[in-house]
């Protein structure tokens, strides 16, 4: 299958996955007004099922390194990348760019998003591996060091020596797709992914080659 193609269908899908989101917006009408009420997780598992279980797994563990694997993430922090997703009043353009989320993003009101956050973040990550034993070296030095002398700092200073972050401030890194994660890195560094100005000025100074290798790393993190 060619790659247009595959986009393609997944463009598809997520119109499909958007309007059915149409009739969960309308029932949850009563909790739109103001600021988000306790989440819901029954809810937010309800969502997840029926939204977002074809690219992200009904539990967060998605089948591959083209969707980010959610569960186990910190809440607040889903909650966050959401509304970057979206074009927020006043933006020209969302702070973190993507075609399907903002489709998915778009749909969902702000109680919805806190609950089904809630969900993913109460589901077990599946634990990664690092595909090539030859970079885990490297990737570990720069993990757990950074590379001093191109002032990058080491990746656990914040993301936490075994990847689990700390809620709020630090996404969870562990376990999760290298490919996912290496698309990220290069996300921030060319900012089409504009949502922190530490990591873009961290991914400007790793090369291609240390970006894979401390991906790859943090794929067998845990
Ligand atoms: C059609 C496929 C698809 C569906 C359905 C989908 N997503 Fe995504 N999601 C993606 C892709 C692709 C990315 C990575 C985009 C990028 O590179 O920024 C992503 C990224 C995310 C991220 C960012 C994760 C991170 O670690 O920063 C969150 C949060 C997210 N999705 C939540 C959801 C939620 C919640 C739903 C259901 C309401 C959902 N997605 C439905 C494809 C999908
Ligand atoms: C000064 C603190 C800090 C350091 C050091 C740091 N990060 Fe981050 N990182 C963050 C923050 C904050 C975010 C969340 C940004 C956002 O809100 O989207 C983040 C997000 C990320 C993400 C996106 C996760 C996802 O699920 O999409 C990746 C990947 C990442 N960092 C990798 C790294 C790597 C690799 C290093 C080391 C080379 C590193 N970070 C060093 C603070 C840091």
């Amino acid at each position: 299958m060619n790659r247009l193609y595959k986009t393609l269908m997944v463009l598809e899908l997520a119109a499909a996955l958007g309007a059915g989101l149409v009739g969960w917006t309308v029932t949850a009408q009563a909790a739109e007004a103001g600021t988000p009420a306790k989440p819901d997780v029954t809810r937010g598992q309800a969502i997840a099922t029926q939204v977002c279980a074809a690219c992200h797994g009904a539990d967060g563990n998605s089948a591959g390194g083209a969707f980010p694997k959610l569960a186990g993430q910190h809440a607040e922090y889903i909650v966050k990348q959401l509304k970057d997703y979206k074009t927020q009043p006043g933006a020209k353009e969302p702070a973190r760019k993507n075609a399907i989320m903002a489709g998915i993003a778009g749909a969902l009101n702000d109680q919805d998003m806190v609950n089904v956050a809630a969900y993913f973040e109460t589901q077990k990550a599946k634990p990664g591996y690092a595909r090539d034993k030859n970079t885990v070296p490297v990737g570990q030095k720069i993990y757990r060091g950074g590379i001093a002398d191109r002032g990058v700092p080491a990746c656990a200073a914040c993301h936490g020596a075994t990847g689990m972050g700390v809620p709020v401030q630090y996404p969870r890194l562990s376990g999760q797709w290298s490919d996912y994660t290496a698309a990220q890195l290069t996300a921030f560094a060319q900012g089409t992914r504009n949502n922190s100005e530490p990591m873009h000025t961290i991914a400007l100074r790793l090369n291609e080659a240390e970006v894979k290798a401390v991906a790859d790393y943090i794929a067998g993190l845990h």
